[in-house]
């Protein structure tokens, strides 16, 4: 594929195949990745592969988490803290997920994207037990076999964030170059215990941002295509 094919082919996929990816197409796709700039080459990422049954089990716990977190809203202030201790609810604060609304025109293209989406899922955006659980198949990765967790040093301030956001593109790229499909997902990095309850994530590193990897599906989610800025919105007037 030419990269205009790649960067084309590329969305976001809700919907995987039930096909595992071997570990061999795992290390390309990560060394082809390993080829981002960086920051003076300092690479400062770490990351975490889970397939298999380890997959399953930090699926089984985020998915907990988050039917927990969808209770609070019915509850006291008491209740509130009970259900966030029992259930180890306190989010990522390092690098932080907005927690409700965006500001300003960003909230606008949120609800957009979201509401085009909800058309293509035939969902109406009042009914919200059926939004919940469409959110709650980020938790189990879309079905997808395998997942990557991506953590940062933060000592390393903006270029922390600005290289793993280039490694990830890589990261999604290469995979789609290679038939396979990504969905970067923010809901990742709400609660990072339960991938460290398995992997020995170095000390100093925080964690930014998930994402699901696996063979896309035909479902009809694959193929939204969200709007992007015209060239024009994108370019900055001259005084
Ligand atoms: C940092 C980041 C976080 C995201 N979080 C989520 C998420 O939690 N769940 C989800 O379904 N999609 C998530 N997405 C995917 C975006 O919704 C998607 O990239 C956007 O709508 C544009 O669509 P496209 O990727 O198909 O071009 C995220 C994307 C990025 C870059």
């Amino acid at each position: 594929m030419t990269f205009q094919e790649v960067n084309l082919k590329r969305r976001s996929i809700r919907d995987f195949l039930d096909k595992p990816v071997s570990d061999d197409i795992i290390n390309e796709i990560l060394k082809e990745a390993l080829e981002a700039p960086s920051s003076s080459n300092t690479q400062p990422f770490k990351v975490v592969v889970a397939t298999g049954n380890i997959l399953k089990s930090i699926g089984n716990e985020l998915t907990q988490k988050y039917k927990a977190s969808l209770t609070l809203r019915k509850q006291n202030i008491i209740g509130k803290i009970l259900t966030a201790r029992k259930y180890g609810l306190k989010p990522n604060k390092v690098y932080e997920t907005i927690q409700g609304k965006y500001p300003g025109i960003y909230q606008d293209r949120r609800i957009k994207t979201a509401v085009g989406l909800y058309k293509v899922l035939g969902l109406k955006r009042e009914d919200k037990k059926k939004r919940d659980e469409e959110m709650t198949k980020n938790f189990y990765f879309f079905g997808a076999p395998a997942a990557i967790w991506i953590f940062a040093n933060p000592k390393m301030k903006y270029t922390a964030l600005v290289d793993t956001g280039i490694f990830m593109q890589n990261i999604m790229l290469s995979a789609t170059s290679k038939g396979l499909g990504t969905c970067p997902q923010g809901a990742l990095n709400l609660w990072r215990e339960p991938v460290d309850k398995h992997f020995n994530v170095p000390k100093g590193y925080e964690l930014v941002c998930g994402l699901s990897l696996g063979y896309p599906s035909d479902d009809k989610v694959n193929f939204y295509r969200p709007e992007k800025l015209s060239v024009e919105e994108l370019l900055v007037s001259k005084k």
